[in-house]
């Protein structure tokens, strides 16, 4: 990084980043001294099985402890640690760290009760409601290891996890709820679990008021009966590389990753996180809107405001229709939230419903001291419009489930940078970032290539996939040895700042939400009557992307293709979800190829987008293409949005 970017005299990024790579175990071991350790740590950077690196290893914390008790034991224990704010149901619950506290400790021990030992799998398959909160940090009190499935997947998504994580208690719910329709979790969660080859003993379900799920007998327990019967249970004392979650991810086939957290590097890096970059402070509010089941809602609703002692607002409801587009601003108001983090997406839906922001009036936001955007690029009008509304600095920020914490970010409480419309600013300490082309060679500045991180990456990052180092470095370290790749592309500009472009892959981001066409491919495919297929993300004004499936017929299918099309929407709707917002798809007689096979998928994109495109000199018949322009058109698409 050069000096000179011109961001005057004031060097506390620049220190602080120079430090972090030149010193990492000198600058990480300094922030891990803010949290309570059992045991100190042999060493802060253990390099010894590179490329796979551990952080902290030898030394011994409790998460839940840090997160909780620790302020309890230090004058917090009647700040409100959580509010639980739900238009969708109208509840509003404030929840002290003693009361949080003593609901974890309860429920841990019901899950010690009904057989979770240290290390065992919990999978949680539940709605944005306090009780998921209290059964995550209840896992990481005992020691077990949860993995949050989002509720918008499907039985079949479940059981996938399922069948990797193998857990011994599955916790869930009787029902999630979306505007206009209650989502039963119970049948969901019975179907994974006929579908899932590994069985277990042992379902926790919240009935909640809306609806009551039946409860198998012997196998299903409710969940205040379980912790009726329960003892609180003690912080177990977890090693710092020991795993504390793990959360599925998209990749490129139908098989999702699972990405490992650990207890030590994590609880370090999202405390420096909450200081550094969202410059939120113990006894402060923060509000991440996300779900739960998502890395932001792991890293920023749960445990990062926790852990320093603030105060963490979870929002059961939508930006818009729950009632109005004055949601997030009737919550800023109530809950004098300082800092607001979500999607673009939901700006854009609040921008459609309300272009002037008219119904900001009235509602008194002089707590908001920044908003935070991240989980997909940010178009510089949404971001120009948020200003111009809140009157507060616009952070857009790049990270990914993997890294569990910003790459790149506007660090607000180490030094405000000047902000540039579709740049996610610079590298956050402890992230080497790099741009590289395809050979490996670093490009020059303002050129896109493959955005890279110089192992080793910081404290907090996945140490490696459930059970699969091999899958780990073959995804992530192989292409580029020495080097973590990020699966996006951009370019570093003049002034150090990263610019995130697109990805370099088959994933897709629709409404901040990551999906794999892939595996929505694998699913159309299955259709009995289709020979092959391709599903592309095309440009959506609301969405960012949204998935289009084009599908050959197998020779002699004479049904109404229309017909079919609805098939193959329901289909992804009940093997993916409702997430994947699969809801367009047309026949077409081929798909265009290369001469060697591959499909042209970046090319029907650019048709779908209205963009020039050039077709490949490698295209196998270029005749191809104007019929899937005309049937992309009856889709309403091939305008530029
Ligand atoms: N359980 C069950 N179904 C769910 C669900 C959940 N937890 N979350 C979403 N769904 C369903 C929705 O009801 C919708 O179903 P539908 O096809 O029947 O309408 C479908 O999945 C797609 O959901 P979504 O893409 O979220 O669309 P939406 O129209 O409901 O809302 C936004 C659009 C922009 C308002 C919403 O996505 C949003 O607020 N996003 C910003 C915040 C965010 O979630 N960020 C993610 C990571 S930071
Ligand atoms: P997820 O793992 O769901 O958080 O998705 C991570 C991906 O979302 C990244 O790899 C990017 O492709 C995209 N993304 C997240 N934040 C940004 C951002 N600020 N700008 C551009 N793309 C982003």
């Amino acid at each position: 990084m050069s000096d000179s970017h011109g961001i005057g005299v004031d060097t506390r990024y620049i220190d602080a980043y120079r430090r972090s790579l030149a010193d990492p175990a000198g600058f990480w071991g300094e922030q891990a001294q803010a949290l309570q350790w059992t045991r100190r740590w042999d060493r802060v950077l253990d390099d010894s099985a590179a490329p796979l690196y551990r952080w902290f290893s030898g030394g011994r914390l409790n998460t839940c402890y840090n997160a909780l008790d620790r302020h309890v034991e230090n004058g917090r224990a009647e700040q409100t640690a959580l509010i639980y704010d739900s238009p969708l149901t109208g509840a509003v619950e404030h929840f002290t760290y003693r009361a949080l506290r003593d609901a974890v400790a309860l429920f841990a021990g019901a899950l010690a009760a009904n057989g979770v030992r240290h290390g065992d799998r919990v999978v949680i398959y539940m709605p944005v409601v306090p009780q998921t909160l209290i059964a995550m940090l209840a896992c990481a009190r005992i020691g077990a290891v949860h993995s949050v499935v989002f509720g918008g997947f499907a039985a079949m998504e479940l059981a996938k996890r399922i069948d990797d994580a193998k857990p011994r208690v599955v916790v869930s719910a009787s029902c999630g709820i979306e505007p206009g329709r209650v989502v039963l979790y119970k049948p969901l969660l019975d179907e994974a679990l006929q579908i899932a080859q590994h069985k277990l003993e042992r379902c926790i379900v919240l009935q909640r008021p809306q609806v009551r799920a039946a409860l198998q007998a012997g196998r299903d327990l409710d969940w205040n009966e379980a912790v009726a019967a329960a003892q609180p249970a003690a912080c177990a004392d977890t090693a710092a590389t020991d795993p504390l979650y793990i959360l599925y991810t998209s990749g490129t086939t139908g098989k999702p990753k699972g990405v490992v957290r650990d207890h030590g590097g994590h609880a370090v890096a999202l405390q420096f996180s909450m200081r550094a970059v969202y410059d939120i402070h113990p006894g402060e509010v923060f509000w991440a809107m996300s779900d739960v089941g998502w890395a932001v809602g792991h890293s920023y609703m749960v445990y990062a405001p926790l852990l320093i002692g603030a105060t963490s607002v979870m929002y059961e409801g939508k930006p818009v229709g729950t009632p109005d587009a004055a949601a997030f601003w009737r919550v800023i108001a109530q809950h004098r939230v300082k800092a607001l983090f979500t999607a673009p997406t939901a700006f854009r839906a609040i921008k459609k419903d309300d272009p002037r922001g008219e119904l900001i009036a009235g509602h008194d936001l002089s707590s908001l001291k920044t908003l935070f955007l991240a989980g997909e690029r940010c178009d510089p009008d949404t971001i120009a419009w948020a200003q111009d509304k809140l009157q507060v600095p616009v952070v857009d920020h790049w990270w990914q489930t993997e890294t569990g914490w910003p790459v790149a970010a506007n660090c607000r409480g180490l030094q405000p940078m000047p902000i540039k419309p579709g740049s996610a600013t610079v590298p956050v300490p402890g992230y080497d970032v790099q741009v590289l082309d395809e050979v490996g060679a670093p490009v020059p500045a303002g050129t896109i290539g493959n955005i890279v991180i110089k192992l080793p990456m910081p404290p907090g990052t996945l140490p490696t996939l459930w059970h699969n180092d091999a899958g780990y470095i073959s995804t992530y370290l192989t292409r580029y040895p020495g080097y973590y790749l990020t699966g996006d592309a951009g370019y570093i500009d003049d002034d150090a700042y990263v610019w995130v472009m697109s990805r370099i892959d088959d994933i897709i981001n629709v409404a901040g939400h990551r999906l794999s066409t892939g595996a929505m491919e694998e699913v159309l495919a299955g259709h009995a009557d289709v020979a092959e297929c391709a599903v592309i993300g095309v440009a959506d004004a609301l969405k960012g992307q949204l998935p289009v499936g084009l599908v050959v017929l197998k020779a002699g299918v004479q049904r109404p293709h229309a017909e079919i099309v609805q098939e193959l929407v329901l289909r992804v709707r009940e093997q993916i979800g409702a997430v994947a917002a699969f809801k367009q798809a047309t026949i077409v007689a081929r798909l265009p190829k290369t001469r060697s096979g591959k499909v042209l998928r970046a090319t029907m994109r650019a048709i779908a987008d209205g963009r020039s495109y050039n077709a490949p000199a490698t295209i196998d018949d270029p005749n191809i293409l104007p019929e899937i322009s005309q049937a992309l058109e009856k889709l309403g698409l091939t305008k530029p949005t």
